[in-house]
């Protein structure tokens, strides 16, 4: 398995190591490279809107782990409401999480993550905040942003911020902003200016219907999405719906896409690294796949 080995800031737990010793058995029963990595999910308990308790994060874990993930940045809810959410009790609740996964035999290797609400006020005052801001899997190098309503005008002074501290954004659920869904060029314009655009699975999956989940389908075989995230909330009221999303972009885009989308590029972010652009499908290939 590529994923290094990560040392826990804040209890020092050496994860891979361990993750390996407990649970190489459950590991090794998928295939070499056949993992995928989520770099949007709410595993951890008592910050957010995501597990109430510890067992309905050992139940979500366990979940994701039926779904093929063997890794996840675990993204909690800053800002907005969630304003008192700081990195030290994420980084602090990552660790817990880390310890008792291992210690319930849960193959999952866990980063203290987080995603940013990007109101105005939070906006203007970005730089000034961004110490008090997680970034994806804690590198320093991916920031996960989402914002209230609709796509606002903005945007360019966040980007502006991010570039002068060496930060990329990531756009979640960019399918949750109708102006998105429907324009193509929007998207790749900003894509174009250096985000990163994420799909939930559960939209590709279809759970918000077909004009979702076609709209998923454009911009993914247009390759102006570089990769999908469960933003799984829940085992049960909102479980990540990862296997179903990649049987539709395989089917969709080929194996060549549905690999980058679901394995490369998230494994990336996880590890820091530089993502790739898809590739887009002429007009006759998507035609092909509807
Ligand atoms: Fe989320």
């Amino acid at each position: 398995m590529a994923i290094e080995a990560i040392q826990s800031r804040s209890q020092g737990i050496e994860v891979d190591a361990a993750h390996q010793a407990c649970s190489q058995q459950q590991v090794d029963s998928l295939p070499a490279g056949d993992h995928f990595t989520d770099i949007h999910t709410h595993v951890l308990w008592g910050l957010d809107d995501g597990p109430r308790t510890v067992d309905e994060s050992i139940a979500l874990c366990r979940a994701l782990v039926e779904q093929g993930v063997s890794a996840v940045a675990a993204t909690c809810h800053q800002r907005g409401v969630f304003a008192r959410n700081e990195p030290p009790i994420i980084r602090q609740r990552a660790a817990e999480l880390q310890e008792i996964l291992l210690s319930e035999n849960v193959p999952l290797a866990i980063r203290p993550s987080a995603e940013w609400m990007i109101d105005a006020q939070t906006a203007e005052r970005l730089d000034s905040l961004l110490p008090t801001l997680l970034t994806l899997s804690d590198r320093q190098k991916h920031a996960l942003l989402e914002f209230p309503f609709q796509l606002p005008s903005y945007l360019p002074m966040v980007l502006q911020s991010l570039a002068k501290h060496g930060l990329v954004g990531v756009l979640a659920h960019i399918e949750k902003y109708h102006q998105l869904l429907a324009n193509s060029a929007r998207v790749e314009a900003l894509v174009n200016e250096g985000f990163i655009m994420q799909i939930n699975a559960d939209s590709i999956a279809g759970k918000f219907g077909p004009g979702v989940m076609n709209g998923c389908r454009r911009l993914i075989q247009r390759g102006l999405v570089h990769l999908v995230a469960s933003d799984a909330h829940s085992a049960d009221r909102r479980p990540p719906m990862l296997k179903d999303a990649y049987e539709n972009v395989l089917r969709w885009a080929g194996n060549e896409t549905a690999t980058l989308l679901f394995k490369q590029n998230p494994l990336a972010i996880f590890n820091g690294s530089e993502v790739a652009r898809p590739k887009g499908m002429g007009w006759l290939a998507r035609f092909r796949s509807r």
